[in-house]
């Protein structure tokens, strides 16, 4: 009798449980169509693309080649034009300097949409943030990145430079072509962990090579999931095997940050060690994390701070990474301009060996050659915001608040009403005479406004200390058997690597 009474109202309960279920469901369905209908209204001034009825431009965006068919798409649809991930998620994609201008002077927050995906990676840092919590970070970070604490940076980018040239010798010796992406990728992450974290002399360790392959995972399977919008919804996202996935490069990512916050916590301990660090007039990155007070003396929470230091460690590497490869990348492509930019560097650097502060001023035409290679292969190829407030476009139309917005950044820089012959490699453009007359809004490889990149003046001095040393070293050529293949990944890769031939230029090379 008991059983009977328990399995009838365990199946009531089930009965019970499927309409809750099911309400939910239909609850979710009717915001999420609601969602598009206003959307879509928000957007029908913009013709664009045909959409698939269930994918919308999802199969496009997905496609090797996605890159180059937004700018097919841009020449077709000046200005602007709807890209809708799946049917619920559309954004007005744009690359014209007006419009960027109009969106990304302002400070609106990131399209959550997009961003809430990093969070379980990287939480609420920096790039995530917004509002006071953003604009207290951002104050209490920037001193981090002043001018003075830079200074010493370029004796570290030097250093960890060299090991890696080191092995590209033995490399260069085989007289094959081979990827540069992995090297330059651990170079870049061997600076970071120096100038900003307050590692050693050591070079990197086993972890930190795990937590630079978790990295390329990541970016893989969060460019995945924004594409598809099956795994939008994060209750079916983490059932799925892509979706565990992430769970696990995540932890991978997170062991090699406490890791490195426990340890500089622990050297914090030892006096000697506090009294060295308080002796420096500008504190570093870490530095400023752990001594930070607000105006109640309370510390950041481990969540905040974990939250900035795996902001920073990704943001700080992948960028500089996808830079610096795509930048030699061109040097192989032109060799008169790696010619042109060689001669530079050697006659700066006269009869010294390493490059000092100073010397970076001089160095004009690898500045623009990097600018030209930022130009055509930007590491960061899409930003996305959602409007807090109206916006009134210079062609008289407009979008409501709560708009969502996708600045192609790779379309804008090769939008041919600013760049004449777009896809000509011409480091002229970033001549003075040249940028005074440009739009302001036309190169934007940092982003711009209030949420422009916070460690661009870090990057380009590495870019210029690490590609110096490079050209020093070597003659770099294509392999033209494997041309890259751009791939966005949240940074701009390459499907199949970037593969180059090196020549040593040392006198003593062919021993
Ligand atoms: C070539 C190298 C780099 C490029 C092209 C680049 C590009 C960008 C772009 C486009 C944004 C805006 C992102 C958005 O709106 O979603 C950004 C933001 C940011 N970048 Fe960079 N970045 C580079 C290097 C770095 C470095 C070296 C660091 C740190 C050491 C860094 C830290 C950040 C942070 C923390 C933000 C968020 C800033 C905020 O919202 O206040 N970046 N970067």
């Amino acid at each position: 009798m008991v059983s009977v009474l328990l399995s009838l109202s365990v199946s009531r309960l089930g009965l019970w449980a499927a309409g809750l279920i099911l309400v939910l469901g239909l609850l979710k369905l009717i915001r999420l169509l609601l969602r598009r209908q206003m959307l879509a209204r928000a957007m029908e001034s913009f013709p664009g693309p045909p959409t698939h009825w269930l994918f919308g431009h999802a199969q496009e965006i997905q496609q090797t080649g996605s890159l180059d068919k937004v700018v097919s798409w841009a020449h077709q649809f000046p200005y602007a034009h709807p890209l809708w991930l799946g049917q619920f998620l559309g954004f007005l994609n744009i690359y014209e300097p007006d419009y960027a201008k109009a969106v990304y002077s302002r400070g609106d927050p990131k399209a959550a949409d997009v961003y809430d995906f990093f969070l379980q990676w990287i939480g609420k840092g920096l790039l995530v943030l917004h509002g006071p919590k953003w604009y207290e970070h951002r104050k209490l970070l920037t001193p981090g990145f002043h001018y003075d604490v830079l200074k010493p940076y370029v004796a570290v980018f030097t250093n960890s430079t060299h090991t890696m040239l080191d092995q590209w010798e033995e490399k260069a010796r085989e007289g094959k072509s081979f990827d540069i992406f992995c090297d330059v990728g651990h170079m870049a992450l061997d600076s970071l962990m120096k100038c900003t974290f307050g590692k050693g002399d050591s070079s990197l360790d086993h972890r930190d090579s795990s937590y630079h392959s978790a990295v390329r995972d990541l970016t893989l399977l969060m460019q995945e999931r924004i594409d598809s919008f099956q795994y939008h919804n994060d209750f079916v996202y983490w059932l799925t095997p892509h979706g565990r996935r992430f769970l696990r490069a995540c932890q991978a990512a997170h062991d090699h940050t406490d890791h490195v916050i426990r340890g500089r916590k622990a050297a914090l301990k030892d006096e000697k060690e506090w009294e060295k660090i308080q002796s420096r007039r500008h504190l570093d990155f870490l530095d400023i994390l752990l001594g930070a007070r607000d105006e109640n003396g309370i510390k950041l929470s481990d969540e905040d701070l974990r939250a900035e230091v795996d902001t920073f460690m990704f943001e700080g590497h992948d960028t500089t990474t996808s830079g610096i490869c795509w930048f030699l990348y061109c040097m192989a492509l032109y060799p008169e301009h790696q010619h042109r930019c060689r001669e530079e560097v050697c006659k700066i650097l006269g009869d010294r060996d390493s490059f000092q502060w100073d010397d970076l001023g001089k160095m004009t035409y690898l500045t623009m050659c990097i600018k030209e290679s930022f130009r055509l292969y930007p590491p960061v190829p899409q930003v996305y915001r959602q409007l807090s407030k109206p916006v009134s476009f210079v062609d008289g139309r407009s979008l409501p608040a709560g708009s969502l917005i996708s600045l192609h950044i790779y379309a804008l820089h090769r939008n041919s009403a600013v760049w004449p012959d777009p896809e000509v490699f011409d480091p002229l453009r970033f001549s003075p005479e040249n940028v005074a007359t440009r739009h302001p809004f036309a190169f934007m490889p940092f982003s711009a406004g209030p949420r422009n990149c916070i460690g661009q003046q870090f990057a380009m001095n590495e870019m210029k200390v690490v590609t110096a040393l490079c050209l020093l070293r070597f003659e770099f050529a294509l392999d033209p058997l494997r041309p890259p293949i751009k791939m966005p990944q949240l940074v701009l890769r390459s499907k199949n690597g970037i593969h180059l031939h090196l020549k040593s230029l040392r006198p003593d090379s062919g021993k």
